[in-house]
């Protein structure tokens, strides 16, 4: 079996299996990365996504052998319930989710925004969280939660 190389949440990783697997295949399975979720596994949901240098990308349909040498960060990479990021943190207190199925991925897609864009407006925040789905109804808490986060950010 080929191997392929990357960088996972900062730790250098690499594995053998068949490199045409999805990534989120490999995430979820040999690396026991359970962030992403499995939505709808064509592109169209965003409940996977990770970010792969600093945009968000859908794991369903991103081949393994096309994220050799990249770095990746999952919901996993961004923090944790001691160290929470500040997205995190401001999606709790906006109460910014219902069920919490999407939110990995929302959490994703605005961390890869706030990369690009530390100072995001709605209209931006809206454009960048496009392609998640939510099922909830929770868009403008989650937007109020994006602009909150940047806010703490930009104070430090
Ligand atoms: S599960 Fe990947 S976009 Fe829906
Ligand atoms: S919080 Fe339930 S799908 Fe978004």
């Amino acid at each position: 079996m080929p191997s392929v190389r990357f960088r996972l949440n900062g730790v250098e990783t690499s594995i053998d299996t068949d490199p045409d697997r999805s990534l989120l295949d490999i995430l979820r399975g040999p690396l026991g990365m359970t962030g992403p979720h499995f939505g709808c596994g064509a592109g169209e949901c965003g409940a996977c996504n990770v970010i792969i240098g600093d945009r968000a990308v859908s794991s369903c349909d991103t081949p393994l052998w096309s994220v050799a040498d990249k770095d990746i960060t999952t919901l996993e990479g961004l923090g944790s319930a001691a160290q929470p990021h500040p997205l995190q943190r401001a999606f709790i207190a906006e109460q910014a989710m219902q069920c919490g199925y999407c939110v990995s991925g929302i959490l994703i897609s605005a961390a890869a925004l706030l990369k690009r864009n530390p100072s995001p407006s709605s209209t931006e925040i809206k454009e960048a969280l496009d392609r998640n789905l939510c099922r909830c109804g929770s868009q403008n808490r989650m937007v109020r939660a994006v602009l909150r986060a940047a806010s703490d950010m930009a104070a430090g």
